[in-house]
């Protein structure tokens, strides 16, 4: 059976993945979340308001109605095993110290605020830019790696599998194998392998073996599909390193946590730089990693959260509650329950679920998560790369791209933007001269 197959194993729980009827529209209000409301241990940071987010999920890894584990049988003992490590290792000061060194001395972090004058001039807004694609590898897709190659060691594992889109979280997944040792497997759709053949290559020269995905759309949930394959046939030697908020317990809870370092710094420079939270955090949604990151610094404050999605894989908005890839979440699906196809000029968020803790963060009405179109996108990367000499990836385009069009509007003039800056433009420098060409704007 595969694992989009299984059958839940939550308590009561027995819906077949992706057929999960709708649950009806999300619950609004505070109540019931489930959550915590803790940040970093015993810290109260400047700016905050007490807001009940963001916290641990439940003890089915819930996030109010979103989250929990819907994997086969024989998964749930390695998440298990993987939720006690995370556990031990979260609470580790010296699991902190090596996870921070690494990323300082190997990774490059602090990644720099960036004031944006040039474009804050032109639309009226100040902007400001985490600058997460300056990290090595690229992206912020690191942090989140290292902080798994770490647990795999600490689990005794030798092998590490993952699943990429536009080839990132590959890249760093083959990055960290390297630096650790560990053999190293990546499963990519094989449309992702022709419009990233430059981050395959990369994989491949770090010592990765680059499995190309031929099923389905040939795209991030194939590849998810067949991870998760292996993974049941390897779980005693192999530990799965997801990408993304997403995924069954604890990996969506985990991997908020080990991108939280970006909106903690984010958090202290704004501090610095303006003696408290911006007015608006924005960054764009795939599965919602770089978002979660970002948020999580920021989910205390009064500052709006805003999560920008593709049109055409916008899950929140166009999608239902659905069980896919062990979550339960929102999902483009056909009136059968069928996983529709996510269709996005970005390979990083052509996917058409989204991390359950977005999920809840709209239903909360704590986050909201419109959506761009990829003309918007092609004119963000060309804007910010002419006012700023910031060439984006096409993933936090999405981002530049809704406040290019919301400056004046939603985003009031005068209000200041913190935008993360995901990931860096090389990767998709040739689709964009393609594109570009064909519209005859280079
Ligand atoms: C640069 C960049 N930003 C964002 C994303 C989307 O992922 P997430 O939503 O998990 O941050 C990706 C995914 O590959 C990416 O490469």
């Amino acid at each position: 059976m595969s694992a989009t197959e299984a059958t839940g194993t939550e308590p009561g729980s027995t819906v077949p993945a992706q057929s999960m009827p709708s649950a009806g529209p999300p619950s609004t209000g505070l109540s019931g979340t489930g959550s915590s409301g803790k940040g970093l241990p015993g810290t109260r940071l400047p700016g905050a308001i007490d807001a009940p987010v963001m916290g641990e999920p439940d003890a089915g890894g819930r996030f109010g109605e979103f989250g929990g584990r819907f994997v086969p049988e024989a998964l749930v003992p390695a998440c298990d095993e993987l939720e006690a490590a995370f556990r031990q290792a979260w609470s580790d000061p010296a699991f902190h110290a090596e996870y921070e060194h690494i990323l300082s001395e190997y990774g490059g972090r602090p990644s720099p605020l960036t004031e944006c004058r040039r474009l804050s001039e032109r639309i009226g807004v100040r902007v400001l830019l985490k600058r997460e694609e300056l990290n090595h590898t690229g992206s912020h897709k690191i942090n989140n790696v290292i902080g798994q190659a770490l647990l795999t060691t600490r689990m005794g594992k030798l092998r590490i599998i993952a699943e990429t889109g536009a080839g990132q979280h590959g890249v760093a997944t083959a990055t960290a194998a390297a630096r650790f040792g560990l053999e190293c497997v990546v499963y990519m759709g094989e449309v992702d392998t022709a419009r990233q053949a430059l981050n395959v290559f990369r994989m491949q020269i770090l010592g990765a073996s680059v499995v190309p995905v031929h099923s389905g759309s040939r795209t991030l949930k194939d590849a998810v599909n067949e991870a998760l394959r292996d993974w049941v046939a390897s779980v005693e030697t192999t530990h799965y390193c997801i990408g993304s908020v997403m995924g069954p317990h604890p990996y969506p809870w985990m991997v908020r946590e080990l991108q939280r370092i970006v909106g903690d710094e984010s958090r202290a420079q704004c501090q610095a730089l303006l003696g408290g939270p911006p007015d608006l955090v924005v960054a764009c949604v795939g599965g919602g990693s770089n978002a979660a990151g970002i948020f999580a610094g920021f989910a205390d404050t009064s500052a709006r959260l805003v999560g920008v999605q593709p049109v055409g894989g916008a899950a929140i908005g166009r999608g239902l509650p659905g069980v896919v890839h062990g979550m339960k979440s929102y999902l483009m699906q056909d009136e059968a329950g069928q996983v529709l196809e996510a269709e996005s000029i970005s390979a990083g968020l052509d996917y058409p679920g989204v991390g359950p803790e977005h999920s809840h963060l709209s239903a909360l009405g704590r986050a909201s998560y419109p959506q761009v179109n990829d003309d918007e996108v092609l004119d963000a990367v060309q804007v910010l790369a002419r006012t700023e000499g910031i060439i984006p990836a096409l993933e936090p385009a999405h981002a530049i791209a809704w406040l290019l069009r919301e400056a004046g509007r939603e985003v009031p003039t005068g209000s200041t933007v913190l935008v993360n800056l995901s990931g860096r433009g090389d990767k998709d420098a040739d689709q964009v001269m393609r594109l570009l060409t064909e519209r005859g704007s280079p």
